[in-house]
């Protein structure tokens, strides 16, 4: 049986119809093309799923598709919705050489920007923390660090992505 949904995703509402049993992740990656948000572990532990419901940070290989009728999400496709104009977290992670193979990035960006927005200015220690449910097997995560904090002194309200 199929459930009839409501999501806004970058600003894009679609109607679909999920199984009960999909993820969040699934119809983003399998049904909406969106594949800019990985799959890694699939049980919560590495991050890379990470997307942005509502103005929190959720793992999209845990919620249930159907659970997102009506909800606002961000992918790391919103933070640059004209493929031109990187956001300001985007061209930190690059100049800062955050990114090696780039499968933690996008869920590495959306947790950056879920503590940025609250907290522009923060310290290693937050940084790490907000970051600690993301897992990075290249970087070290010290230019990760880095990039977030540089990025938090370029955002301004202007310069955020739709939410
Ligand atoms: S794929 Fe979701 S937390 Fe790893
Ligand atoms: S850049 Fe490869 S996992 Fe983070």
């Amino acid at each position: 049986m199929k459930y009839d949904i409501s999501l806004t995703v970058n600003g894009d509402t679609y109607n679909l119809a999920v199984e009960a049993w999909q993820t969040l992740n699934e119809v983003l990656r399998e049904d909406l093309n969106l594949t800019g948000t990985k799959l890694g572990c699939g049980s919560g532990d590495c991050g890379a799923c990470t997307v942005i419901v509502d103005g929190k940070s959720v793992s999209s290989c845990l919620t249930l598709a159907v659970e997102m009728d009506g909800r606002q999400i961000l992918t790391v496709e919103g933070l640059a919705p004209s493929g031109e104009t990187l956001h300001p977290i985007q061209e930190a992670f690059i100049e800062k050489g955050a990114i090696q193979c780039g499968f933690c990035t996008p869920g590495m960006e959306l947790s950056a920007l879920n503590l940025l927005e609250t907290n522009p200015r923060p310290n290693d220690t937050q940084i790490r923390s907000a970051i600690s449910g993301n897992l990075c097997r290249c970087t070290g995560y010290n230019k990760i660090v880095d990039a977030i904090a540089e990025a938090g002194r370029r955002m301004k309200p202007q310069s955020k992505a739709r939410r």
